[in-house]
């Protein structure tokens, strides 16, 4: 049988957003333990340009040695098409959303009208919100609830020796910074969820939507550092992570913890250790249970989706240099006609 096509963004070298290619690729079909998914909306995500870059920042040694065409995209919101065998929980015309197979490096391949994804990884998609909010939420969903509530695997770290512990919330002075993004708006309202008091971290024009999301407190970091305002906490998330993280270990108190998310860059261990703060990093992965059980969360409005910005799948590059610009305010998603 001739190859079926279908439209997808593809890059054929590593790049800038000038290497998103909308063309033909072919459509996939669905092995055992699979779903071919009819993809209605895309999230877009962090690694999408880590990887489109070739993982520039990482040592040499830890970057992809993949081969082209590559399909980026890991979120997801579509209609099951077909299922392979062994799929017993979904069925063609099935409304799903999903993190399809992540971390792994170039093999999620969402960015397209068609992807197989493993039924593990998919949950129904909650009637609630539409497909471009269900295609927004995976990743930076399952993020701040991986770090803030449940691991939600057995899988061992590979950013830390030690399996990660999310900590109790209920009571505790919690601090999100980059609180505007897309995990950040999730931490800050998974946090407000599980009973913390939540200091959001972000720039001016993200006030409004900070505090109608739950925060209670908000630093705008363009006028004051947040490290020189905030006190006592029991719990940092800080979703910006890197070099600068250490700068919150003073204000966390003994017993407290620092969780940075962008875990690449120094954290002062002895500093940390000599202050009695835990620092804990992990590495989000796909999960469809949890999707499930955030799914009457995110169809109650418990749990909100903000949506920054949507352009259509041809228009992925666009996506992409709307991402390079920052101030990121929530989730960028392409649309799939
Ligand atoms: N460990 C994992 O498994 C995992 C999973 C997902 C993401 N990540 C990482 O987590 C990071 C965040 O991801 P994301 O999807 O949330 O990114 P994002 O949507 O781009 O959000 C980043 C946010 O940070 C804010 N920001 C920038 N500079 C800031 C500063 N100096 N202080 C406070 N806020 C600042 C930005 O808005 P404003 O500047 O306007 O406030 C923006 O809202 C990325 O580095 C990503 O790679 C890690």
């Amino acid at each position: 049988m001739p190859t079926q096509m279908m439209k997808a963004v593809q890059s054929h070298a590593f790049g800038g957003p000038e290497v998103l290619v909308y063309e033909d690729a072919p459509k996939p079909t669905a092995k055992a333990g699979e779903v071919l998914v009819r993809v209605h909306a895309v999230g877009i995500n962090p690694p999408d340009w880590y990887l489109r870059d070739g993982y520039k920042a990482l040592p040499p040694e830890w970057q992809p040695k993949l081969s082209f065409p590559l399909i980026l995209g890991t979120d997801v919101s579509g209609v099951v098409e077909a299922v392979g065998d062994d799929v017993t929980e979904f069925a063609a015309g099935d409304a799903v959303f999903g993190m399809v197979r992540f971390p792994s490096m170039g093999e999620s391949r969402a960015y397209a009208q068609y992807v197989a994804a493993p039924a593990a990884h998919l949950a129904r998609k909650p009637e609630g919100i539409d497909h471009a909010q269900a295609a927004a939420a995976p990743m930076s969903l399952l993020t701040a609830w991986q770090f803030l509530v449940a691991l939600g695997h057995d899988e061992a770290n590979p950013l830390q020796a030690d399996r990660h512990r999310p900590v109790p919330l209920d009571g505790k002075r919690v601090l999100v910074n980059g609180a505007a993004g897309g995990v950040g708006h999730f931490g800050v309202q998974v946090a407000k969820l599980k009973g913390a008091h939540v200091t959001a971290v972000a720039s001016t024009d993200h006030e409004a939507f900070l505090r109608d999301l739950g925060a209670d407190d908000f630093i705008d970091y363009t006028k004051t550092a947040p490290e020189d305002v905030a006190r006592d906490l029991d719990l940092v998330l800080d979703t910006l992570g890197g070099p600068g993280t250490s700068r919150f270990l003073p204000v966390i108190t003994r017993g407290g913890a620092l969780f940075p998310v962008f875990p690449l860059g120094f954290v002062d261990t002895g500093e940390a250790k000599t202050r009695g703060v835990t620092v804990s990093t992990t590495q989000v992965r796909s999960s469809g249970a949890q999707l499930a059980e955030l799914g009457p969360l995110l169809n109650e409005g418990r749990i909100r989706v903000a949506i920054d910005s949507h352009f259509p799948l041809a228009e992925a590059r666009t996506a992409h240099e709307r991402a390079a610009q920052g101030h990121i305010r929530g989730k960028i998603v392409l649309i799939v006609t």
